[in-house]
């Protein structure tokens, strides 16, 4: 299903960049559209006359070697502004007859200085008096391309903003998607606004309507099944499908007992009640415990429940009869993440709860009203279907649940004290307002025993561990500095209340080296 086909946008064309779904965030951020495509679908891409402008990514590649990635020249020959950002800078570089040079000595990492050379509409306003860019480059331009002039320089790179203001194209050396360049915004306002002249009218809440009339045009009298985990995504398409089709979507909630506390008997209340969707409840966390019983090894227990919930969902959704689409939360991350920039077809599914490799099975088309969006936007989409700002702003949380959150075997009574203790920990990030300045934050068992002394008594109980990251999507993370009132506070609220746990631990690690999850 192809959505809003009609709109203006900007194309960022991946080179393989860690970085490149910032770009397209800070363009959308901007209110403009922005999509991410390889060089390779920039060959034969449909739309160019809907772009507007044109950025080229960083990347792994070196166009100091005899191959290196490229797209066609007819791309430039179109007149489209381009702005090309590190290894986009050196490839319009290479193309437009520069020189660079690939020097360990001149490589520059991290936050640089920068110095203005002269004036460019692409840096109005950007330059102050200690302007601080993010780089991560080895390779560098040394002789300008030819009708190129230089607008700003490092105490490395005498080439570090370089422009063809006639011909419209830019580049820059550094990361102006990165936050860790100040003012970088600003790079992106002066293409977008002064250079392609696009207009910001783009908005996540106005493409409701679009989103919704498409899904109404694809599934037309027929019925939809999804499965409703109560995360934000799930939840989104849920509201989406229904606004389109009402009655003919059937959502299916499995609960695997291995929620929060509480959340799943909420979730389900509040679409079957407030948001009127057809619910359908399984309760099967007996199942889901007794194929967990005994098994430690984190792989092991992911693949229990992905298949047991996919047996499951397949087993109640074969009682309902003429099911011709899936719907399911897939995110724009999850789309860029399965394509190469190289444009291999290396497709990845996603973890289980996106029911990854049911429509194969069960031969149901998919509908993914979300794969356009970033989660942010998700959120905003949420709130705009009337979802509650505790669902529609709530953390992430894994598919497989609170079981990797139980380190080592799990059991009914680890799973309750678990509960118990993320409930309070989470409970005190929002009595705290503290909840909405974390991207993810949850209590985790660890399956150590400790020695402690409560009242007169010795204790020997399991230790608890939080994990509090700031993130922008997940990808990488630091931990969250709390105030050290807040650690005293919350550790003394768990031990005091939560019969089971006698010690209580904090995380500071980031990811990487860590992960977000310990499993
Ligand atoms: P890691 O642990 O890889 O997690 O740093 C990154 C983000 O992904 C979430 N996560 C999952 N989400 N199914 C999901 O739907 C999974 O199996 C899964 N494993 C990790 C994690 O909570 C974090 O937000």
């Amino acid at each position: 299903m192809q959505f809003q086909k009609e709109k203006e946008k900007i194309l960022i064309i991946d080179f393989g960049s860690q970085v490149t779904k910032l770009i397209a965030r800070r363009i959308r951020d901007l209110k403009v559209y922005a999509e991410i495509i390889t060089p390779l679908e920039a060959k034969n891409y449909h739309s160019y006359n809907l772009v507007k402008g044109i950025i080229l990514s960083g990347g792994p590649s070196t166009v100091t070697k005899n191959k290196f990635q490229s797209i066609p020249k007819q791309i430039f020959k179109r007149k489209i502004p381009i702005l090309g950002i590190c290894y986009g800078l050196q490839l319009i570089s290479k193309l437009y007859g520069g020189k660079i040079k690939s020097s360990k000595k001149k490589r520059e990492f991290g936050k640089t200085l920068i110095f203005k050379k002269k004036n460019s509409l692409l840096t109005k306003n950007f330059f102050n008096s200690n302007q601080v860019v993010w780089m991560s480059h080895e390779d560098a331009v040394v002789k300008l391309p030819k009708n190129f002039t230089s607008i700003a320089y490092t105490k490395s790179s005498n080439l570090t903003i370089i422009e063809n203001s006639k011909a419209k194209i830019y580049g820059v050396q550094f990361h102006p998607e990165v936050t860790h360049t100040n003012n970088g915004n600003q790079i992106f306002k002066n293409f977008l606004f002064l250079i392609c002249k696009i207009k910001d009218k783009w908005n996540i809440a106005s493409q409701k309507t679009k989103i919704i009339q498409e899904i109404k045009k694809t599934v037309k009298k027929d019925k939809v099944i999804c499965a409703l985990s109560g995360g934000v995504d799930s939840s989104v398409v849920a509201l989406l499908v229904n606004k389109a089709i009402k009655k003919k979507l059937i959502c299916i909630m499995v609960d695997t007992g291995l929620m929060r506390k509480n959340e799943f008997k909420y979730t389900y209340k509040l679409f079957k009640h407030t948001h009127k969707l057809n619910v359908k409840l399984i309760n099967a966390s007996n199942i889901f415990l007794k194929k967990l019983k005994n098994i430690s090894n984190p792989e092991k227990k992911r693949k229990i429940i992905g298949n047991l919930f996919i047996k499951i969902f397949e087993k109640e959704s074969k009682k309902i009869k003429n099911i011709k689409y899936l719907a399911q939360g897939t995110l724009y991350p999850d789309i860029i993440e399965s394509r190469s920039s190289t444009g291999s077809k290396t497709s990845k599914i996603k973890s289980h709860h996106n029911v990854g490799g049911l429509p194969k099975k069960m031969n149901l088309k998919l509908i993914e009203p979300l794969k356009e969006l970033f989660k942010d936007e998700v959120r905003v989409l949420g709130s705009s279907l009337g979802l509650f700002k505790n669902i529609s702003g709530r953390h992430p949380f894994p598919g497989p649940g609170l079981a990797i959150r139980i380190i080592g075997n799990i059991t009914l009574e680890k799973i309750k004290i678990l509960q118990e203790a993320d409930q309070i920990f989470i409970q005190e990030l929002n009595n705290h307002n503290l909840y909405n300045k974390i991207w993810q934050a949850y209590a985790a068992l660890l399956p150590i025993k400790t020695v402690g002394v409560m009242g007169d008594s010795r204790t020997y109980e399991y230790t608890c561990l939080l994990r509090a990251v700031t993130s922008e999507d997940g990808m990488t993370a630091d931990y969250f500095n709390f105030p050290k009132d807040f650690l005293d506070k919350i550790s003394n609220k768990i031990i005091n209340n939560v019969k089971g746990i006698n010690r209580v631990v904090y995380d500071i690690s980031s990811k990487p080296p860590s992960t977000i999850e310990l499993e």
